[in-house]
């Protein structure tokens, strides 16, 4: 049964109770207001360990002064009807001062990752993201840590936490839920109107033709953003706050596609900024990683080989 828990006295407690019981724990970091997206993490999550934790927490410090915390969607108790559906042990969900007691000052800074793509539009987001997932992955001490291929930058930037802090998770991410007709599922999807949905298809179009120039052999990235460009600006509602393809681990924007890099937007469809990515593949790298699989599976018989690339 779902068990929900508020102060990180009851959370600890609770962990600690898994970990005397050899009991592996999937952890998934939310800010509630849950869609498909979240329940795909939930569900993989479920399948992989023993005890599944969800928090439900909108982060102040990761929102600037003008931006829509107060707004930010809250459906606690849909959000929890959604995960004890999906067998979830916990919901920690606990209030900002348990969070962020008076004095409190610290926070985690990423020189190189913080100021680049949604950085530069939203300064302090970053550093306010990494702070709390720290201080989660610290609370809940989970084998494996899930998170959304959607969120791109952030999933760098955690990555880089763990692997800098030396923390001991395995971070996992998960590819993009999208809509029938390829928005990326996103709780500030609620604040689009019906024609705005239809204007946001423009950020999925452009990742598309993105991914389709390089199949057809451009590798040219001015050329590649300037088609995506293109295509953005038809949709009248629509204003680029950036496109960028860049390395998946500098975040640096590169001068031609490598296999693996990624094309990143950011686009304000009205009042709403809505991001969304592709990872950039060459066919002819995957035909031979496809060709390499079959034959060490005609080997071994049994070999399982995956790459979140693909
Ligand atoms: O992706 C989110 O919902 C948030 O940034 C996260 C990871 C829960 C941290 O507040």
């Amino acid at each position: 049964m779902l068990q929900v828990i508020t102060s990180i006295e009851d959370i600890k407690q609770r962990i600690k109770a898994f970990k005397e019981n050899q009991l592996s724990i999937g952890f998934i970091p939310t800010m509630g207001a849950l869609h498909e997206g979240h329940l795909s993490l939930v569900r993989q999550a479920r399948k992989e360990n023993d005890k599944v934790v969800v928090s439900i927490f909108v982060n102040p410090l990761q929102f600037g002064i003008n931006e829509d915390f107060t707004q930010y969607p809250r459906a606690f108790d849909n959000d929890c009807k959604l995960l004890s559906k999906e067998g979830v042990d916990i919901v920690f969900n606990p209030k900002a001062p348990e969070i962020y007691p008076n004095g409190f000052c610290t926070s985690v800074i990423m020189e190189h990752l913080e100021d680049k793509l949604c950085g530069k539009s939203r300064p302090g987001h970053f550093r306010g993201v990494a702070t709390i997932v720290l201080k989660l992955l610290n609370l809940i001490n989970p084998d494996i840590a899930y998170f959304g291929q959607k969120d791109f930058q952030q999933t760098v930037v955690i990555k880089r936490v763990v692997a800098d802090l030396n923390l001991d998770v395995n971070i996992k991410v998960l590819p993009t839920i999208r809509n029938k007709e390829g928005l990326a599922l996103s709780s500030r999807n609620a604040y689009l109107s019906e024609t705005e949905k239809k204007d946001a298809l423009c950020l999925y179009k452009a990742l598309i033709r993105a991914q389709t120039m390089v199949n057809a052999g451009t590798k040219n990235t001015k050329e590649i953003t300037a088609e995506m460009e293109k295509i953005i600006n038809n949709s009248k509602s629509a204003k680029i706050d950036y496109i960028s393809i860049v390395n998946p681990e500098t975040l640096e924007a590169v001068p031609e596609v490598q296999h693996g890099d990624v094309a990143a937007l950011a686009v304000r469809i009205g009042k709403t900024r809505l991001i969304d990515n592709i990872i950039l593949f060459f066919l002819i790298a995957v035909m031979w990683i496809n060709l390499n699989v079959q034959e060490i599976q005609s080997c071994s018989g049994s070999a399982n080989f995956s790459s979140h690339r693909m």
